[in-house]
């Protein structure tokens, strides 16, 4: 765990336990002020990358879903978590995780029968009290509901935004040009029951996904990989893994004619999620080509994206080819035909789907920016522009003599271009060190000079050093930075330049 960064997550309510004046139960978190920003920011940058570049279509859909549709799905029947109970505390655990954590064996790929074994075999117990640990349960997931007052419809949280993609997928298509390749996405809450969530943002159990949703011809995939073919990514193949190698840099053209992706329009989407990730700062990751015994048997292959943390390698993004699969059974199911008619022939369209868990993309984009800094005297964090909370601290060095009410002014007519904190309480040495830890780019100082000339200090997070700017020229040269520093993350996704 990063303890550091959690504290200050906490001290500076990026993040509050949810209802912790009453005790709160374990994984769920409410975001304050700046996690709120900083997360909003994050979605509108997924926005850009995943929907608006392609003119994809955005839906808000409910988060209580009928068990009709989740039988559809797979979810009641298999969308299960190792469970295994202490006879004596009764106490519950996730059963590979105990093994991983007690015998340092990744038993993540093990059928019930052998996590078991395993557990019986090696003697281990109860890791609270010592009792003996019962046999290995599957255990569902989702969070159960009845929908009305009189009996109830059951009814389950849903575990994934994607369900109601596809369920709205044939009226939206219908209703928006009737043509493939169609991409629909959405931003929402999901909810999964883990037996132990733990690692701060990264295994709650409700939690906000980015996913969009595909649909496609397969008889005509279209030329997408030749807009990326260039683009390097740090790759691991299926045989890297079987060997027991790490990754390697490829382009994804050549891990498409290697055959590492199956599909070329999954190399489009692999280069864009290397773009969300550069973007929110975040350079040091791996694609992990999923083996054969992890990729569920209805899929075409899956990657995962995983960025190593303190807590080890995280996986943050996937990329899904889920066939015609959930379409399929939602046809089945609902008795509805869900055949697109494309150019007089009937299509029940193939799905790619990019999924991106966005608490643990958050926690992940912190974590990397965390500076230690003891020369300066307090950790800051090294956000990227465009994810920082807020663009510009705008400080009155003194509240009295005018000054505030010159920054207040200030403040004003800034917020129509940028996101906008004002601060006037504490010294101004306390208030840098504040906007600098919450990740703020730009302080701009409101003082005496400022009364006589019409000028104000930008002060920049990253260096420290100081300017002083004509507050006419004030939006220009702020947007000018901002861009800069945006082209510049783009390009190298290492450096992030502040002015
Ligand atoms: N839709 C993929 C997932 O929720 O993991």
């Amino acid at each position: 765990m990063h303890e550091k960064l959690y504290n200050v997550l906490i001290k500076r309510a990026f993040i509050i336990p949810t209802s912790e004046i009453y005790n709160s139960i374990a994984g769920f978190y409410d975001y304050g002020p700046i996690g709120a920003s900083i997360k909003n920011r994050i979605i509108s940058l997924w926005r850009e990358i995943f929907l608006k570049e392609d003119g994809f279509l955005e839906i808000d859909g409910s988060t209580i879903l009928p068990e009709i549709a989740l039988k559809a799905s797979g979810h009641v029947d298999n969308f299960n978590d190792p469970l295994v109970e202490c006879l004596s505390c009764k106490r519950r655990f996730r059963a590979d995780h105990l093994i991983k954590e007690a015998l340092q064996v990744d038993a993540s790929h093990m059928s019930i029968d052998e996590l078991t074994k395993t557990l019986s075999e090696s003697g281990l117990q109860c890791p609270e009290c010592g009792g003996k640990l019962s046999e290995v349960k599957p255990f569902n997931m989702m969070f159960s509901t009845y929908v009305g007052a009189v009996g109830g419809t059951a009814s389950y949280m849903r575990p994934e935004t994607a369900q109601n993609i596809f369920m709205c997928f044939n009226k939206i298509f219908n209703t928006y040009g009737a043509k493939l390749p169609m991409g629909i996405g959405q931003v929402g809450r999901s909810y999964r029951n883990e037996i132990s969530p733990r690692q701060a943002l990264i295994r709650v159990r409700e939690f906000t996904q980015m996913e969009l949703e595909y649909f496609f011809d397969p008889d005509n995939e279209g030329e997408s990989l030749e807009k990326v073919k260039d683009t390097v990514v740090p790759l691991q193949t299926r045989q890297q893994q079987r060997d027991g190698k790490d990754f390697d840099p490829v382009s994804l053209g050549d891990a498409y004619a290697n055959g590492d992706i199956p599909l070329k329009t999954m190399a489009y989407f692999m280069a864009k999620e290397k773009r969300l990730l550069n973007s929110v700062g975040i350079t040091n990751f791996r694609m992990r080509y999923l083996m054969e015994d992890e990729t569920p048997h209805y899929s075409g292959g899956n990657y995962d994206v995983e960025i190593p943390t303190k807590f080890g390698w995280v996986e943050v993004m996937s990329l899904a080819y889920r066939t015609n699969y959930d379409l399929a059974r939602h046809k089945e199911f609902s008795g509805k035909n869900l055949e697109v008619t494309v150019e007089s022939k009937k299509v029940l369209p193939h799905v790619i789907e990019p999924s991106i868990g966005l608490d643990r993309l958050f926690w992940c984009a912190l974590e990397h920016a965390y500076v230690e800094d003891k020369e300066r005297g307090w950790d800051w964090l090294n956000l990227p522009p465009r994810i920082a909370p807020y663009d510009v601290y705008v400080l009155p060095l003194m509240k009295k003599d005018g000054l505030g009410e010159k920054a207040m002014e200030l403040s004003k007519d800034l917020m129509v271009m940028f996101d906008i904190y004002y601060n006037e309480s504490g010294s101004i040495g306390k208030r840098y060190a504040k906007a600098d830890e919450i990740g703020v780019p730009y302080c701009i100082t409101v003082d005496y000079d400022t009364l006589q000339n019409n000028t104000v200090t930008v002060r920049f997070r990253n260096d420290a050093k100081q300017v002083r700017v004509p507050i006419d020229q004030l939006c220009g040269r702020l947007g000018q930075w901002k861009y800069n520093s945006v082209v510049e993350a783009s390009k190298s996704g290492l450096d992030i330049i502040m002015g």
